[in-house]
């Protein structure tokens, strides 16, 4: 339900326009109150008063009705709601948010707004994967803003493929999951992300290619469907996502520190690629070329396994433990004897051989392990990799009450 939910519900232009007269009606008949935002594009396919209509309140049009009614008028408007919907999000519209431009009313309140913002793309297919649709759409999603579709399918315009706008259905369970009442409403979730960096010196350390994307992308979807996530994360490339619980450490002995500091949870993800070995004792000083040109001998000691740590707790352990498994040969068995080895409930196992592209990349092919066995996804971008394992980790979560 979303009784007293406020609900800012810009209209942009595509053909799409005409189902957030249905999406308006859905939203009010779960409580929610609806304030209409019509772009100029989306006037020319719907008009004011149906909007206007269904919604009950009044439509706001242009910059500069609101000067008149009250100083700030659009600052107050887009603070007054708990979260604003962009139905339908055009690509003009989108890349105007991802650039921070604000020449209209639309474009206004969403720089101006403190409130969450959800987007629900329709647009021609070539245009959904055009590039820059996609760069706006991967910077926009950086900046917390949440996406229900595109789905796929025949559109207006003959040709077929995602970019069909969401059905009003599906963007009012994503509104319901976004403001509060998603399936991991309620659950902490712990998720490690991105690499360690181990000290050899002051300035010099050991580390790998890990980008934290995978990490950060399931935080997100996990935070998306309600859930109260720690992010707990090395020095990552990628930033971590709005709306989670940020724990920065370096090495592998601060995050261990940091992921018994964060439990309880019930569900706890080790996305993070931990090293497996520290430097025995790091110099306290930069360490010098010896004249005689020897290179300093290493020592290295093994980090702590802090998957297995927590998976092999006796007390306090969470009620489904995920692990990662980044192989660059034998994927499969190797993670199979991980599962084992670790004592974790499932492995998302993936190769992250320089021919797969994977690491540091925008794509991920996982295949997810088990007590039942072994499933394999096909080749997916990294966040919607995160979105099918969040709804599964909701899915054993809520079944197991
Ligand atoms: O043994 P390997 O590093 O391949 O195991 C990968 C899984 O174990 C990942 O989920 C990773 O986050 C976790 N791990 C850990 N602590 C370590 C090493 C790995 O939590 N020291």
């Amino acid at each position: 339900m979303l009784a007293g939910k406020r609900i800012l519900l810009i209209v942009g232009g595509g053909i799409a326009a005409y189902k957030a007269l249905d999406l308006i009606r859905r939203l009010r008949e779960r409580g929610a109150a609806v304030t209409p935002v019509l772009t100029e594009a989306g006037a020319r396919f719907v008009t004011p008063l149906s909007l206007a209509a269904l919604a009950g309140q009044k439509v706001y049009r242009d910059l500069f009705d609101l000067t008149d009614e009250a100083e700030m008028g659009h600052i107050r408007l887009s603070r007054s709601a708990d979260l604003i919907v962009v139905a339908p999000a055009t690509a003009d519209l989108m890349a105007r948010m991802a650039a921070g431009l604000a020449g209209d009313l639309a474009t206004t309140l969403l720089l101006a707004t403190d409130a969450r913002v959800m987007l629900a793309p329709a647009m021609n297919v070539r245009m959904w994967r055009h590039p820059a649709t996609q760069r706006n759409l991967a910077s926009l999603r950086a900046d917390g803003v949440l996406t229900v579709g595109p789905g796929e399918g025949e559109m207006a315009c003959g040709e077929v493929g995602p970019g069909r706008m969401a059905e009003p259905a599906e963007i009012v369970a994503a509104v319901e999951a976004a403001l509060g009442g998603g399936p991991l409403a309620g659950r902490h979730v712990l998720v490690t992300s991105g690499p360690t960096h181990e000290p050899i010196d002051p300035v010099r350390y050991i580390a790998n290619r890990s980008s934290g994307a995978q990490g950060a992308a399931l935080a997100r979807a996990l935070a998306d469907l309600g859930a109260r996530v720690t992010f707990v994360t090395g020095p990552a490339a990628v930033p971590p996502p709005q709306g989670v619980a940020v724990v920065r450490i370096e090495t592998a002995a601060e995050m261990l520190a940091a992921v018994e500091a964060a439990l309880p949870a019930e569900a706890a993800v080790f996305a993070a690629a931990v090293a497996d070995w520290r430097v025995a004792e790091a110099a306290a000083e930069k360490m010098k070329k010896d004249r005689s040109g020897t290179p300093p001998a290493l020592t290295l000691v093994e980090n702590p396994d802090i998957l297995a740590r927590v998976a092999g707790r006796s007390t306090g352990r969470p009620a489904l433990v995920v692990g990662f498994a980044a192989e660059t040969r034998d994927v499969l068995a190797h993670a199979l004897d991980k599962r084992a080895r670790k004592g974790c409930d499932w492995i998302v196992a993936n190769d992250v051989s320089p021919r797969s592209g994977i690491m540091g990349g925008a794509e991920n092919a996982v295949t997810l392990i088990t007590g039942e066995g072994a499933e394999v996804w096909p080749r997916l971008p990294k966040d919607e990799v995160a979105r099918r394992l969040a709804a599964r980790i909701a899915a054993h979560l809520g079944s197991a009450g």
